[in-house]
């Protein structure tokens, strides 16, 4: 498999390893080692991240990555009581963040339709739709980005969304939507497996 233009793309089954490492076997992290994730992890997290689709690839999800003891005593202030010592101990911590004004990059980003940058600058229910919408299938992405990394993930949505706005985001055009641990697994990482739905309770067939 190639990213060069020139290469044709083609489909093939992701081996049962790999299907392991991102869907059955892997979880959610509830505590970290001291273990250190580095910048360059971080950059190739997005690196996979960014190549995920959205609609009209308009790409609305923003990343701050928060690594340093300064800046995560300042996240932590935001977080639910319950997240608060597992964001503590992790070495990195992703805040996603939507981007309200995503569309300026339309132009740049869907050069066949420059034009839609103008509809969604007027019309905030759709802007405000499709850029929630796909920050949070960015947000999924990122989750299995962090596991493809051989790092573990913890997702939050437990914390104060103003709070950490005014302290990270304070210009007002990014909104924060989700916070995510990054590590190595601590000590009892995991909570039991909790069950998930029957076939029949999820599908339908047509
Ligand atoms: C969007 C999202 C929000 C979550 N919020 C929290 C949270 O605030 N605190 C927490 O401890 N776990 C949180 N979780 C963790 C889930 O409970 C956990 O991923 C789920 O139970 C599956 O666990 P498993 O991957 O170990 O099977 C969240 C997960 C997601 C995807």
């Amino acid at each position: 498999m190639s990213l060069d233009a020139a290469t044709p793309f083609t489909a093939q089954q992701l081996d049962a390893a790999g299907r392991e490492l991102l869907f059955t076997e892997a979880r959610t992290a509830n505590s970290f080692s001291n273990e250190p994730v580095t910048d360059d992890e971080l950059t190739a997290i997005w690196e996979l991240v960014k190549w995920a689709p959205t609609a009209a690839n308009t790409n609305p999800l923003r990343v701050l990555f928060v690594r340093t003891e300064e800046g995560k005593a300042r996240l932590v202030e935001h977080m639910a009581d319950g997240n608060k010592a597992k964001t503590a101990s992790a070495p990195a911590v992703a805040v996603l963040a939507v981007d309200t004004k995503f569309y300026e990059h339309i132009p740049v980003l869907f050069p066949i339709r420059p034009e839609m940058k103008d509809h969604f600058a007027s019309n905030e229910a759709a802007s405000t739709a499709t850029s929630q919408f796909n920050a949070a299938i960015q947000a999924g992405y990122l989750i299995l980005a962090i596991r493809a990394q051989g790092l573990v993930a913890g997702p939050m949505a437990g914390f104060d969304a103003a709070g950490i706005d005014g302290e990270f985001f304070a210009d007002g055009r990014f909104k924060t939507s989700l916070v995510v641990n990054i590590g190595h697994p601590g000590e009892n990482p995991w909570f039991d497996r909790l069950p998930r739905l029957a076939n029949e309770d999820a599908l339908s067939w047509a």
